[in-house]
């Protein structure tokens, strides 16, 4: 659905009901339809509400973009459907954002869910090619990123999967520049959250696609390794979308986390 949130268009998802409040944020050039397959298949065990970020799917794109300013979107749409505190999970840069909302909103937080992200800040090689994302997004459009990024994204099994191919590259392409630029910026900027790992006092699933071409897995071991009490999930066949390219044994694992809180 979609309503205006503090005077600005907020598209969002939330399966309602009495479940355990799960939070799921979309990474990048993403939206929550990323998070379909989830919103249906947990359904019974929490109550599913997955935001689209400003300039993202049917969240207008604003001025400028930052970590804190999409964890300020996510606890506007929890206040929306009237959620207190929530399990907070996000792939890639959506983990950026709940690593940013934990730090910003603490007293929000029921649990935390990384998937395929990382703690640290960008490299100032990683930051330079922010800067040729933004200019290709603006001079090429979202389509051409769509080609740059499917490889790296899915496995090479998913990429023989047409339904899966042609699922990411409309969601990709639907995305309106002005909110892709701002992502990577906000990307680029972000702090280096490595220092708050240690102080994560919540329980955290840190899931991993074993296949993940961009952020190596032994990233997440790393980051799993550095929260109190974190356990790891591993998703055979996986890359960096696993709750998209191996739903059954994505939600298997949060299942089994959640049923533990
Ligand atoms: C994502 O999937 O959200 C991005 O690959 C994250 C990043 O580029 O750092």
């Amino acid at each position: 659905m979609r309503v205006k949130l503090n005077g600005h268009e907020t598209g969002f998802d939330s399966t309602g009901g009495e479940g355990l409040p799960l939070v799921l944020v979309h990474g990048f050039p993403l939206d929550r339809r990323i998070w379909a397959k989830q919103a249906c298949s947990l359904a019974d065990v929490a109550t599913v509400t997955t935001p689209d970020l400003r300039g993202f799917g049917e969240s207008a794109p604003r001025d400028g973009a930052s970590m804190d300013d999409y964890a300020q979107d996510v606890r506007d749409v929890m206040d929306h459907v009237g959620v207190a505190t929530a399990v907070i999970g996000g792939v890639s840069m959506g983990g950026y954002v709940a690593l940013a909302f934990a730090r910003k909103f603490p007293q929000r937080v029921r649990a935390l869910v990384l998937v395929d992200t990382r703690a640290g800040a960008d490299s100032p090689e990683a930051k330079k090619a922010r800067d040729e994302t933004a200019s290709m997004v603006q001079s090429q459009g979202a389509a051409a990123l769509a080609e740059k990024m499917l490889p790296k994204l899915l496995t090479e099994e998913s990429r023989a999967d047409r339904s899966l191919v042609d699922g990411l590259r409309t969601i990709i392409a639907s995305q309106p520049p002005a909110g892709i630029v701002a992502a990577c910026a906000a990307m680029r900027d972000r702090v280096d959250s490595t220092p708050m790992l240690k102080s994560i006092a919540v329980p955290t699933l840190v899931v991993c696609g074993e296949s993940d071409a961009l952020i190596p897995p032994a990233e997440s071991k790393a980051l799993a390794a550095a929260i109190p009490g974190a356990k790891l999930a591993w998703i055979a066949g996986a890359g960096h979308l696993p709750g998209y390219e191996r739903p059954n044994e994505f939600d298997a694992a949060l299942r089994t986390f959640l049923k533990e809180l």
